[in-house]
């Protein structure tokens, strides 16, 4: 966070200076929260330094923190908030949901309508079952493939970030020291506490290198259930995919008997309405949604291809108190029903295509080696002069440099996230004046970069 403001005033005796900082409330909510709360914060994801941001309210692209502060949000709740803060579409829909008085544990027509509107969007898949984090959805997706072929282990890609549980916690943002040749990852575990025998058993392979990537399924075809793919690596940033890898995947898990899983969290409803398979043309057999699908609310997905859907019918078994929980059903019915023509996604394609260009720009007049990558809304900038390409050219940019982009950004009222290797995003309530800040936001905090030097 920016330094605090000075202020100077004259005593009677002599002249003494108040510190007044911006942020007063927030370094004493963050004081008090790492009494009760470890890390002071309920998420890790939402550390930051010196202090979390502390929301009070948000309207649109809009947020104020508790001291007032008012920001254009680019962090958008992880990306899920694809149309901004407060939507009149999600809140008056989780409002009629609410006085209905139903909140889980009942089937619903509004369960069975927003199914058969999921479908009709996502036409690779056959039929759905919704629960509430991605983490959950994943881990249903894992369970299915085992039981429909028998074995054991899955495959990422390395940084792709699919939960918090051991078997997916495996090389999300690893040390680039630790982690193996590019065409070898070894297999890290992505915190303390999972269990050594679980992270080993996940095979971690090259993201945009199909060879190596599929020599590596060939090699150990025999234990894996399921290879999960982000499509576009968001969770580094924003990294598509270059043209042939998916499709490698596609070909080896077919003919390898490897349940194909995309995970379109971030994707999903941004990247085309039907996600990176329909903008890649790939079709998974299962598929994970989340995020935008309800419109920010806690709704996830599992989806695909109804033999092996049909699995969660018999084997595999799914429960949660909270699995299809009316409000969110609600959320979603309404998210999807104003995403399905695709002129929202289109807007947010137009919106992040204005940013890249006034960021390349302005990095050209300062002089400064960066990239600008983004779709749907999602973007991240690097500060490097390698083409970035996956998780390991990313991680080499510059987080020094983004850092200083992020500070200057800040105390322009523009908020990133913290991580030079995280993801911002715009929302559909960021346009017109919204974006044009922004872009100027960008300009300036370009030339303070360069201003700084190597
Ligand atoms: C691509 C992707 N998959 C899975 C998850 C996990 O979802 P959740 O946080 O809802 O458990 C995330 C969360 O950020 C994600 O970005």
């Amino acid at each position: 966070m920016p330094t605090g403001q000075c202020e100077t005033r004259d005593g009677t005796e002599e002249a003494y200076v108040i510190q007044v900082s911006k942020y007063a409330q927030s370094d004493e909510l963050y004081r008090r929260a790492l009494q009760s709360i470890p890390q002071g914060t309920h998420s890790s994801s939402r550390k930051d330094s010196p202090h979390p941001f502390y929301f009070r309210r948000g309207e649109g692209a809009w947020v104020w923190d508790i001291d007032g502060n008012r920001l254009v949000d680019c962090v958008l709740g992880n990306g899920a908030l694809v149309f901004g803060h407060g939507s009149p579409i999600v809140r008056e829909a989780v409002e009629e949901a609410m006085a209905a008085g139903l909140e889980s544990g009942l089937e619903t027509q509004l369960s069975v309508e927003v199914s058969e509107l999921f479908l009709r969007l996502v036409p690779t898949a056959e039929q759905v079952r919704f629960a509430t984090t991605g983490t959950e959805a994943v881990m249903h997706a894992i369970h299915m493939a085992r039981a429909a072929t028998g074995r054991p282990d899955i495959a990422k890609i390395e940084a792709a970030y699919h939960g918090w549980y051991d078997l997916v916690f495996v090389s999300t943002w690893p040390d680039l020291a630790k982690a193996g040749q590019p065409e070898n990852p070894v297999s890290l575990p992505g915190t303390g506490g999972l269990n050594p025998a679980a992270v080993g058993s996940t095979l971690v392979i090259p993201f945009n290198d199909a060879a190596g990537a599929v020599r590596l399924l060939e090699a150990n075809a025999g234990r894996l259930a399921a290879v999960f793919v982000e499509p576009v690596l968001i969770d580094v940033g924003y990294i598509p995919p270059t043209p042939g890898y998916l499709e490698a995947i596609r070909e080896a898990t077919d003919r390898l008997g490897i349940v194909l899983v995309f995970d379109e969290l971030l994707t999903g409803f941004r990247v085309a309405v039907g996600g990176a398979q329909e903008r890649y043309g790939i079709r998974p057999d299962l598929s994970i949604w989340g995020k935008a699908l309800a419109g920010g609310q806690i709704l996830s997905a599992v989806a695909g291809r109804a033999d092996l859907m049909a699995e969660s019918a018999g084997s595999a078994g799914f429960v949660g108190t909270f699995n299809g929980h009316q409000w969110s059903l609600a959320a979603a019915r309404a998210s999807l029903t104003a995403l399905a023509d695709g002129a929202l996604v289109r807007q947010l394609e137009d919106g992040t295509r204005y940013l890249a260009e006034r960021f390349d720009q302005a990095a050209q007049r300062a002089g400064v080696e960066a990239k600008f990558h983004g779709g749907g809304g999602h973007f991240q900038c690097y500060f490097t002069s390698e083409p970035v390409r996956d998780y390991r050219s990313a991680a080499r940019a510059d987080g020094r440099r983004y850092t200083c982009f992020r500070t200057a950004m800040l105390d322009r009222g523009v908020f990133l996230v913290p991580g030079y290797t995280g993801h911002n995003a715009i929302s559909t309530a960021h346009e017109g004046d919204v974006l044009e800040l922004v872009a100027d936001a960008m300009d300036a905090s370009l030339e303070e970069v360069a201003a700084q030097g190597n």
